[in-house]
Protein backbone atom coordinates (compact mmCIF):
# COMPACT_ATOMS: atom_id res chain seq x y z
CA UNK A 1 0.00 0.00 0.00
CA UNK A 2 1.16 3.32 -0.82
CA UNK A 3 -1.22 5.37 1.80
CA UNK A 4 1.67 6.74 3.87
CA UNK A 5 4.87 5.96 1.89
CA UNK A 6 6.01 9.42 1.73
CA UNK A 7 3.82 11.33 5.05
CA UNK A 8 6.24 14.41 6.20
CA UNK A 9 8.06 14.49 3.41
CA UNK A 10 8.43 17.96 1.70
CA UNK A 11 8.68 17.03 -2.24
CA UNK A 12 9.32 19.41 -4.76
CA UNK A 13 8.94 19.41 -8.44
CA UNK A 14 8.63 20.78 -11.98
CA UNK A 15 6.32 20.01 -14.80
CA UNK A 16 5.63 21.08 -18.43
CA UNK A 17 7.39 22.82 -20.81
CA UNK A 18 8.99 26.31 -20.57
CA UNK A 19 8.23 29.57 -22.78
CA UNK A 20 11.07 31.37 -24.22
CA UNK A 21 9.45 34.51 -25.64
CA UNK A 22 11.17 35.97 -28.92
CA UNK A 23 8.62 39.20 -29.22
CA UNK A 24 5.25 39.74 -27.25
CA UNK A 25 3.55 37.40 -29.22
CA UNK A 26 5.83 34.49 -30.16
CA UNK A 27 7.73 32.00 -27.91
CA UNK A 28 9.78 29.20 -28.52
CA UNK A 29 8.78 25.96 -26.52
CA UNK A 30 8.02 22.39 -26.59
CA UNK A 31 5.44 19.44 -26.71
CA UNK A 32 5.43 19.08 -22.44
CA UNK A 33 1.27 19.06 -21.52
CA UNK A 34 2.66 18.66 -17.81
CA UNK A 35 0.77 14.77 -17.77
CA UNK A 36 3.67 12.69 -16.00
CA UNK A 37 4.88 15.70 -13.61
CA UNK A 38 1.28 16.36 -12.74
CA UNK A 39 0.59 12.59 -11.99
CA UNK A 40 3.63 12.79 -10.16
CA UNK A 41 2.72 15.37 -7.83
CA UNK A 42 -0.87 13.81 -7.50
CA UNK A 43 0.46 10.51 -6.41
CA UNK A 44 3.17 12.34 -4.00
CA UNK A 45 0.16 13.85 -2.28
CA UNK A 46 -1.96 10.41 -2.21
CA UNK A 47 1.11 8.90 -0.83
CA UNK A 48 1.18 11.78 1.91
CA UNK A 49 3.54 14.26 0.79
CA UNK A 50 3.32 18.27 1.41
CA UNK A 51 3.39 18.74 -2.48
CA UNK A 52 5.35 22.01 -3.96
CA UNK A 53 4.42 22.10 -8.51
CA UNK A 54 6.12 24.52 -10.28
CA UNK A 55 4.68 24.47 -13.73
CA UNK A 56 5.24 25.77 -16.83
CA UNK A 57 1.98 26.68 -19.31
CA UNK A 58 -0.47 23.56 -19.03
CA UNK A 59 -3.79 23.12 -19.30
CA UNK A 60 -4.19 20.88 -16.33
CA UNK A 61 -6.08 21.15 -13.18
CA UNK A 62 -4.24 21.31 -9.62
CA UNK A 63 -3.94 17.64 -8.23
CA UNK A 64 -6.06 17.93 -4.58
CA UNK A 65 -3.47 18.92 -1.73
CA UNK A 66 -0.63 20.38 -3.93
CA UNK A 67 0.48 24.06 -4.29
CA UNK A 68 0.86 25.13 -7.33
CA UNK A 69 2.97 28.14 -8.28
CA UNK A 70 3.01 28.94 -11.91
CA UNK A 71 5.64 30.21 -14.35
CA UNK A 72 7.07 30.63 -18.19
CA UNK A 73 10.84 31.01 -18.56
CA UNK A 74 13.02 28.79 -17.85
CA UNK A 75 14.66 31.67 -15.66
CA UNK A 76 11.34 32.34 -14.10
CA UNK A 77 10.98 28.25 -12.96
CA UNK A 78 14.63 28.63 -11.55
CA UNK A 79 13.86 31.77 -9.79
CA UNK A 80 10.30 30.02 -8.03
CA UNK A 81 12.43 26.82 -7.27
CA UNK A 82 14.67 28.21 -5.68
CA UNK A 83 12.34 30.72 -3.61
CA UNK A 84 11.38 27.62 -1.71
CA UNK A 85 14.14 24.64 -2.20
CA UNK A 86 15.32 24.75 1.55
CA UNK A 87 14.35 22.46 3.61
CA UNK A 88 12.62 20.54 0.79
CA UNK A 89 13.45 16.29 1.18
CA UNK A 90 13.12 16.06 -2.44
CA UNK A 91 13.30 17.57 -5.94
CA UNK A 92 12.00 15.61 -9.12
CA UNK A 93 12.65 17.81 -12.44
CA UNK A 94 10.19 16.28 -15.00
CA UNK A 95 9.62 20.07 -16.69
CA UNK A 96 10.99 19.79 -20.44
CA UNK A 97 12.91 23.16 -19.76
CA UNK A 98 14.03 24.92 -22.89
CA UNK A 99 17.78 24.20 -23.23
CA UNK A 100 17.99 28.35 -25.01
CA UNK A 101 16.09 31.67 -24.84
CA UNK A 102 16.33 34.10 -27.11
CA UNK A 103 19.54 36.48 -26.69
CA UNK A 104 17.46 39.84 -26.94
CA UNK A 105 13.55 39.68 -26.31
CA UNK A 106 11.91 42.50 -28.86
CA UNK A 107 10.04 45.11 -27.43
CA UNK A 108 7.71 45.01 -30.42
CA UNK A 109 6.23 42.66 -32.55
CA UNK A 110 9.05 41.89 -35.42
CA UNK A 111 7.78 42.71 -38.44
CA UNK A 112 8.17 40.76 -41.89
CA UNK A 113 10.82 41.96 -44.23
CA UNK A 114 14.02 39.81 -45.64
CA UNK A 115 13.12 36.09 -47.42
CA UNK A 116 15.61 34.62 -44.26
CA UNK A 117 16.04 35.55 -40.77
CA UNK A 118 17.92 34.50 -37.90
CA UNK A 119 17.30 34.24 -34.21
CA UNK A 120 20.44 34.65 -31.67
CA UNK A 121 19.99 32.00 -28.61
CA UNK A 122 22.26 31.58 -25.36
CA UNK A 123 22.21 29.34 -22.78
CA UNK A 124 19.66 28.93 -20.11
CA UNK A 125 20.42 28.07 -16.12
CA UNK A 126 20.04 24.29 -15.71
CA UNK A 127 17.67 24.41 -12.76
CA UNK A 128 18.24 20.77 -11.72
CA UNK A 129 22.02 20.91 -11.59
CA UNK A 130 21.29 24.35 -9.75
CA UNK A 131 19.50 22.08 -7.15
CA UNK A 132 21.66 19.73 -7.18
CA UNK A 133 24.64 22.37 -6.82
CA UNK A 134 22.86 24.12 -3.26
CA UNK A 135 23.62 24.03 0.13
CA UNK A 136 21.27 21.96 1.89
CA UNK A 137 20.56 19.65 -1.20
CA UNK A 138 16.96 18.04 -1.45
CA UNK A 139 17.35 13.52 -2.65
CA UNK A 140 17.29 15.15 -6.11
CA UNK A 141 15.19 12.90 -9.23
CA UNK A 142 16.10 14.26 -12.83
CA UNK A 143 14.12 12.73 -16.19
CA UNK A 144 16.17 12.42 -19.31
CA UNK A 145 13.95 12.87 -22.91
CA UNK A 146 16.06 10.85 -24.68
CA UNK A 147 15.54 9.06 -28.41
CA UNK A 148 18.69 7.09 -28.89
CA UNK A 149 20.84 5.46 -26.38
CA UNK A 150 18.61 6.17 -23.49
CA UNK A 151 21.14 4.57 -20.49
CA UNK A 152 24.35 6.00 -22.08
CA UNK A 153 22.71 9.12 -22.23
CA UNK A 154 20.70 9.44 -18.80
CA UNK A 155 24.24 7.93 -16.65
CA UNK A 156 25.24 10.75 -18.23
CA UNK A 157 23.08 13.16 -16.99
CA UNK A 158 22.59 11.58 -13.39
CA UNK A 159 26.28 11.85 -13.08
CA UNK A 160 26.98 15.12 -14.56
CA UNK A 161 24.27 17.04 -13.14
CA UNK A 162 25.31 15.13 -9.52
CA UNK A 163 21.39 13.95 -9.16
CA UNK A 164 20.59 10.90 -6.66
CA UNK A 165 18.31 9.25 -9.64
CA UNK A 166 17.21 9.64 -13.19
CA UNK A 167 14.12 8.66 -14.80
CA UNK A 168 14.82 8.01 -18.20
CA UNK A 169 11.94 7.98 -21.27
CA UNK A 170 12.36 7.03 -25.25
CA UNK A 171 10.41 9.67 -26.35
CA UNK A 172 10.60 8.21 -29.99
CA UNK A 173 8.58 5.79 -29.12
CA UNK A 174 4.71 6.67 -30.42
CA UNK A 175 2.37 6.63 -27.56
CA UNK A 176 4.83 7.38 -25.17
CA UNK A 177 6.25 10.76 -23.61
CA UNK A 178 5.43 14.08 -24.60
CA UNK A 179 1.64 14.57 -24.28
CA UNK A 180 1.05 10.67 -24.73
CA UNK A 181 -1.19 9.49 -21.74
CA UNK A 182 1.30 6.37 -21.08
CA UNK A 183 4.85 5.82 -20.42
CA UNK A 184 7.64 3.85 -19.30
CA UNK A 185 10.67 4.87 -17.39
CA UNK A 186 14.18 2.98 -17.14
CA UNK A 187 15.62 4.43 -13.34
CA UNK A 188 19.31 4.77 -12.85
CA UNK A 189 21.18 5.45 -9.51
CA UNK A 190 24.76 5.11 -8.75
CA UNK A 191 24.76 1.44 -8.44
CA UNK A 192 21.42 0.03 -9.61
CA UNK A 193 18.69 0.56 -12.15
CA UNK A 194 14.67 -0.50 -12.48
CA UNK A 195 12.84 -0.54 -15.26
CA UNK A 196 9.37 0.52 -15.14
CA UNK A 197 7.09 -1.21 -18.42
CA UNK A 198 4.75 0.74 -20.56
CA UNK A 199 1.51 1.81 -18.41
CA UNK A 200 -0.22 4.99 -17.66
CA UNK A 201 1.35 8.34 -16.01
CA UNK A 202 0.16 7.99 -12.72
CA UNK A 203 0.77 4.32 -12.37
CA UNK A 204 4.19 4.97 -13.32
CA UNK A 205 3.97 8.06 -10.67
CA UNK A 206 3.46 5.59 -8.21
CA UNK A 207 5.79 3.27 -8.91
CA UNK A 208 8.52 5.94 -9.09
CA UNK A 209 7.63 7.69 -5.83
CA UNK A 210 7.37 3.86 -4.33
CA UNK A 211 11.02 3.81 -5.50
CA UNK A 212 12.34 6.78 -4.18
CA UNK A 213 10.93 6.36 -1.03
CA UNK A 214 12.95 3.41 -0.52
CA UNK A 215 16.22 5.41 -1.26
CA UNK A 216 15.57 7.98 1.14
CA UNK A 217 16.38 8.83 4.70
CA UNK A 218 13.58 11.15 5.98
CA UNK A 219 14.45 13.92 7.69
O1 LIG B 1 4.72 16.64 -19.94
P1 LIG B 1 4.36 15.36 -20.67
O2 LIG B 1 3.63 15.64 -21.97
O3 LIG B 1 3.60 14.39 -19.78
O4 LIG B 1 5.71 14.62 -21.09
C1 LIG B 1 6.58 14.13 -20.10
C2 LIG B 1 8.05 14.40 -20.45
C3 LIG B 1 8.44 13.60 -21.68
C4 LIG B 1 8.26 15.90 -20.69
C5 LIG B 1 8.85 13.96 -19.17
O5 LIG B 1 8.65 12.59 -18.95
C6 LIG B 1 10.35 14.24 -19.34
O6 LIG B 1 11.11 13.47 -19.89
N1 LIG B 1 10.80 15.42 -18.81
C7 LIG B 1 12.16 15.92 -19.00
C8 LIG B 1 12.27 16.51 -20.37
C9 LIG B 1 13.62 17.10 -20.62
O7 LIG B 1 13.72 18.29 -20.77
O8 LIG B 1 14.63 16.25 -20.61
P2 LIG B 1 16.18 16.67 -20.84
O9 LIG B 1 16.88 15.37 -21.09
O10 LIG B 1 16.30 17.75 -21.87
O11 LIG B 1 16.60 17.30 -19.45
C10 LIG B 1 17.20 16.52 -18.43
C11 LIG B 1 16.78 17.00 -17.06
O12 LIG B 1 17.32 18.31 -16.81
C12 LIG B 1 15.29 17.10 -16.83
O13 LIG B 1 15.03 16.68 -15.48
C13 LIG B 1 15.01 18.59 -16.99
O14 LIG B 1 13.89 18.99 -16.18
C14 LIG B 1 16.30 19.19 -16.46
N2 LIG B 1 16.65 20.52 -17.02
C15 LIG B 1 16.98 20.65 -18.35
C16 LIG B 1 17.38 21.87 -18.84
C17 LIG B 1 17.44 22.98 -17.96
N3 LIG B 1 17.80 24.18 -18.40
N4 LIG B 1 17.10 22.83 -16.67
C18 LIG B 1 16.72 21.63 -16.19
O15 LIG B 1 16.43 21.50 -14.98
Amino acid sequence: SHANALKGVKLMLTAGPTREAIDPVRYISNHSSGKMGFALARAAAAMGAEVTLITGPVTLQTPPGVQRVNVESAQQMLDAVMDKIDNQDIFIGCAAVADYRVAEVASGKIKKSSETMQLALVRNPDILATVAAHEVRPFVVGFAAETHDVETYARDKLNRKNLDMIAANDVSVPGQGFNADTNALRVFWRDGHQDLPATDKLSLAFQLLSLISTKITKK
